[in-house]
């Protein structure tokens, strides 16, 4: 069976975006059609300036959120990243087959220390290790697909690369992974900035729509989305970014091909007003089992503690592996 790994940071509330990009998919084929593990990656939350009450309070809340999106504890793993030393182990030994430039090159790292040097702040050197620690968390599992949205891509394929550097150098220990997409709505943009994508730390919320948002409140964004000049619904991501957004997200909750669904709405307004419903529908159920959940609050717990024995008993003999293969010796037992 395909072994499946992914992630998602606890910097805040989930989007749309993250829904539709990734954990959609977890939900569906992931944990079904494969032996699947997905992580609250709390470390990465580190990365940036981070209240630390903030920082537990989302990994709680991702953990069930994932649970109320339909991941079932009883076919996959879901776990914290902090709880299975085993990732932290490993991203050491990447780090000294990783190269400084290869980590200066990734897109994610320039536009988020701009960021955070135009805030006036200085860059964590975690920023910069980033993607290694995220190999780490897909190469411990020998995992071979990916599911992530587009913006992971980049770091998806690092991971290639050092798995494939790795082996060379030191012999075979890890699989070569591969990023895996959704078919439509792979990059979710800002409904109020069709230029940027649906980010969960963005500090303007107008353009975002959270998982646990009311249906009032989804509707309210959706219908002030900011669309193009012009008034014919038409699909052109390049000249307009605003409508294709919506025509994406309205394939990817309710069917059919951006393309094609635009002939069907003589205005943006008909069209804005489609999209809003099909958005509600697609979260309603995980608004549902959210409220469920949160009346038995030990439950994400206990799934958090098997997910992380069990990850660590995969976990724990590859890096092992790793670690004899470079050359340091094997502690005594
Ligand atoms: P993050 O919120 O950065 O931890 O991302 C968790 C997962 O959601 C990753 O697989 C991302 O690629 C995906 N994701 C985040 N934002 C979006 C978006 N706006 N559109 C599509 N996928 C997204
Ligand atoms: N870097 C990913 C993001 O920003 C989160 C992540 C960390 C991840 N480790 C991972 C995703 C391992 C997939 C696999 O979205």
């Amino acid at each position: 069976m395909t072994r499946v790994f992914s992630g998602i940071k606890p910097t805040g509330h989930l989007t749309l975006g993250n829904y539709l990009g990734a954990v959609r998919r977890w939900a569906q084929a992931g944990q079904y059609e494969a032996e699947a593990l997905f992580c609250v990656v709390d470390l990465h939350a580190l990365t940036v300036e981070h209240d630390p009450a903030r920082v537990r309070r989302l990994s709680r809340q991702a953990a069930s959120l994932l649970l109320a999106a339909g991941l079932d504890p009883a076919r996959c793993t879901l776990f914290v990243q902090s709880h299975v030393d085993e990732h932290a182990r490993l991203s050491y030994l990447l780090e000294c087959v990783a190269t400084d430039g290869e980590m200066r090159r990734m897109i994610q790292y320039k536009e988020k220390s701009v960021v955070e040097r135009a805030r006036g702040g200085s860059v964590r050197l975690s920023l910069l290790t980033y993607p290694v620690l995220m190999a780490a968390d897909i190469l411990a599992y020998r995992a071979e697909e990916v599911p992530v949205g587009a913006d992971q891509t980049q770091h998806v394929e690092l991971t290639r690369d050092l798995a494939v550097r790795f082996n060379q150098r030191y012999g075979q220990t890890f699989v070569q992974p591969r990023a895996t997409r959704p078919p439509v709505a792979a990059r979710v943009m800002d409904l109020q900035d069709p230029a940027s994508k649906m980010g969960k730390s963005h500090a303007a919320t107008a353009g975002i729509v959270y998982l646990l948002d009311e249906p009032d409140v989804i509707r309210k964004k959706i219908l002030r989305a900011v669309t193009d000049s012009g008034r014919e619904v038409v699909y052109d991501p390049a000249g307009r970014p605003g409508v294709a957004n919506l025509l994406e997200i309205l394939a990817a909750c309710a069917g059919g091909d951006p393309a094609a669904l635009a002939g069907a709405y003589p205005s943006y307004g008909a069209l804005k007003k489609e999209v809003a419903e099909a958005v509600v529908e697609t979260l309603r159920p995980v608004r549902e089992r959210h409220r469920e959940l949160t009346a038995e609050p030990g439950e994400a717990e206990r799934v958090l503690a098997e997910g992380a024995a069990r990850a660590r008993a995969i976990a724990r003999p590859v890096v092992d592996a790793a670690y004899a293969a470079v050359g340091l010796l094997p502690a005594a037992r």
